[in-house]
């Protein structure tokens, strides 16, 4: 039985098999094919902080795919009345077939994950949110890769740069992962006191990011640029703090102009415009993110088969 807690649980051979069943499953999907080899299979989602994409996208590819979910949140489940972590797990796990949780400090899903009979997948924790970041691959694949006889050959992600401009969060932590997993470069600009962790983002080495000091630098060649909000969820108290220590990481079109004629834009979505990012380069033709969210489900689809059914064919 595998979990799905970090970006790095997985090697570069299986996000490849993923890519190709997502790319498969979104063609279905697109084509009104119905797909339902998760017949009475039951998602359990857990959620102690907020979501819509998470959950709209779990929720509506595990009925897609003909399985159904229970949705439980801290407010309306034992979990916020002090019932250990171990327990829940225990519990759900002999009801259930997979669980998705999103929650505070990824010790909690380990320990979650430790005790549970079933999968557990990382909806997102104070410090990574790896689903996210294989959607994100995805979208970048689906608008920059050919699709050879198995799918997008990801070593033409090899050499590719990232610019991360922002707070060294769950979203950076992730990044990081996927660049050491998959051969890319992360270029890291975070304010002063918001740095990324490498021990934290739990990466090796530091082969697979390069930190400026002005996010302008780090956008510099990239093929990609990507930001997220100031304030993570959790870390409200910091609102006021952090919106005086990022006000110069905003990606703007000065930003996008220094990265690639080609490159991407990117947010894990929900934006605040004027603040991360101006209404220009989001709402503009280099910004990929309403593919990046619909992908969201696809790609999920494709990990919830793999860890419910193994590899198909
Ligand atoms: N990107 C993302 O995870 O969005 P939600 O918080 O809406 O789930
Ligand atoms: N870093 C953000 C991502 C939201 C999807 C957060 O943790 O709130």
């Amino acid at each position: 039985m595998k979990h799905y807690l970090q970006f790095k649980d997985f090697r570069a051979e299986e996000y490849a098999y993923l890519f190709e069943r997502a790319r498969l499953i979104k063609r279905r999907f697109k084509n009104y094919e119905r797909y339902q080899p998760l017949a009475d299979r039951t998602l359990a989602m857990i959620f102690e902080k907020a979501s819509t994409r998470t959950r709209v996208s779990f929720e509506a590819g595990m009925y897609q795919m003909g399985g159904s979910v229970v949705h439980l949140t801290t407010g309306d489940s034992q979990l916020g009345r002090s019932e250990p972590i171990e327990d829940s797990a225990r519990v759900i796990s002999r009801m259930t077939d997979l669980v998705m949780i999103r929650t505070f400090e990824h010790t909690k899903i380990e320990a979650f994950a430790a005790h549970s009979r079933v999968p557990v997948i990382n909806g997102l924790t104070n410090e990574f949110h790896p689903c996210q970041i294989m959607a994100d691959l995805f979208t970048y694949l689906e608008h920059r890769a050919p699709v050879g006889a198995n799918g997008y050959d990801l070593g033409c992600l090899k050499g590719k740069v990232v610019a991360w401009v922002g707070d060294g969060n769950n979203m950076a932590n992730t990044w990081l992962q996927a660049a050491e997993t998959l051969g890319f470069t992360v270029h890291v600009s975070t304010p002063s006191g918001y740095e990324v962790d490498p021990k934290v983002a739990g990466v090796r080495s530091s082969d697979c990011y390069k930190v400026f000091t002005d996010p302008r630098e780090a956008c510099r060649g990239a093929d990609l640029v990507t930001t997220d909000v100031w304030t993570s969820m959790g870390y409200e108290a910091e609102n006021e703090a952090r919106r005086t220590a990022f006000a110069d990481w905003c990606v703007d079109a000065e930003m996008m102009a220094v990265a690639r004629p080609d490159a991407l834009f990117m947010h894990c979505l929900p934006a605040h415009r004027g603040e991360e990012v101006t209404a220009e380069v989001i709402d503009g033709p280099q910004s990929v993110v309403w593919d990046e969210a619909e992908n969201r489900m696809h790609v999920q689809k494709a990990l919830m088969e793999y860890l419910l059914l193994g590899r198909i064919g």
